[in-house]
């Protein structure tokens, strides 16, 4: 018998805190034949759009010192080929599935918030504010606090599924925007998106990038995720789900203490695709060996400043 490690985030429950990221575990179904992936507290998958994307040119990722480079462009199989086909798979493996939508308006994440509204299987929204408002001159959602709420309502008002709003670290006013977010409807919030960067292949001159810029993830990007886990949790009351550079047990460990209820895995899956399953192990005998629950660790941060 393994200890209860499950958690609540307002109304959504989960077997464990331990969520693999949107982008960095494809749909799920990739990994079933490596992995038993109804044992990961949740997957959120890829971010999906009403239309399928084709996102942008290669090459899409790179290396970086402690981290990686990506502008997959929110590529993806679209709203009906997701439902279709890939939901029910995931059913059957069991999966705990958080669907990342993308949506280039307030309205587009309405409408998909309104189908998965109807559809089986989804445990969850966590809704991808990190993208460009094309009505509003490609300015991001998640940059400031009432774009951000607006998409918040708009998902809130067209779905009973619990709601995660996911924070962009280029706000200026990260709590401003968590506020906001909170005060518009959402059940949780989970942050960090990535940071843009840039490398330049001195040789070609050229970024190694297609598309020029892109988000920086992995280790390089935790203590600026930990600080805004931080800083949020002191602000906001709505649960956090902490995202940015977790690697492993004392990586988790730091977001808890920080403020987080639940983590999500990330980069670390590219390296070892069973990053977020022994996550969870670690996790269990950790709080098996202390006697304790993940939700007791929640904002444990001793003093700060
Ligand atoms: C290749 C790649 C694709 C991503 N795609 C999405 C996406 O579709 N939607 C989203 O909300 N975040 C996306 N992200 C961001 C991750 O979910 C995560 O927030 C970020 O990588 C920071 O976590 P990490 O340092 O553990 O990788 C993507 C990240 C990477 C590396």
């Amino acid at each position: 018998v393994t200890t209860d490690i499950s958690v609540r985030l307002g109304p959504l429950r989960l077997r464990n805190p331990v969520i693999t990221a949107s982008g960095t575990f494809g749909y799920g179904v990739e990994y079933a034949e490596l992995m038993d992936v109804s044992r990961l507290g949740g997957i959120s998958v890829k971010g999906i759009s009403l239309a399928p994307r084709k996102g942008n040119p290669p090459p899409r990722i790179c290396e970086t010192p402690c981290g990686m480079l990506n502008s997959i462009g929110l590529a993806n199989i679209g709203y009906d080929a997701f439902v279709g086909q890939t939901l029910p798979r995931l059913r059957e493996l069991g999966a705990t599935v958080i669907v990342n939508t993308y949506g280039t308006s307030a309205d587009e994440f309405a409408e998909l918030a309104r189908r998965f509204d109807s559809v089986q299987g989804v445990a969850a929204l966590e809704v991808n504010i990190s993208c460009p408002n094309v009505k509003q001159g490609g300015i991001h959602f998640g940059v400031a606090p009432e774009p951000a709420a607006a998409v918040t309502r708009a998902v809130r008002a067209a779905t009973r599924l619990p709601v995660i709003v996911k924070l962009s670290p280029e706000a200026a006013d990260l709590v401003g925007v968590a506020r906001a977010v909170a005060d518009a409807g959402a059940d949780a919030i989970s942050l960090i998106n990535t940071i843009r960067g840039m490398s330049i292949d001195v040789e070609t001159r050229r970024p190694r990038l297609g598309a020029g810029i892109g988000g920086l993830s992995g280790p390089a990007i935790r203590p600026i995720a930990v600080r805004m886990v931080y800083e949020v949790h002191r602000a906001v009351g709505v649960p956090l789900i902490g995202i940015g550079g977790i690697a492993g047990l004392r990586d988790a460990l730091e977001f808890f203490l920080a403020g987080a209820s639940a983590v999500q895995v990330g980069s670390a899956s590219y390296t070892n695709p069973r990053t977020a399953l022994d996550l969870v192990e670690a996790l269990e005998r950790y709080c098996e060996e202390r006697r304790i629950t993940p939700a007791e660790l929640v904002g444990a941060v001793v003093s700060g400043d």
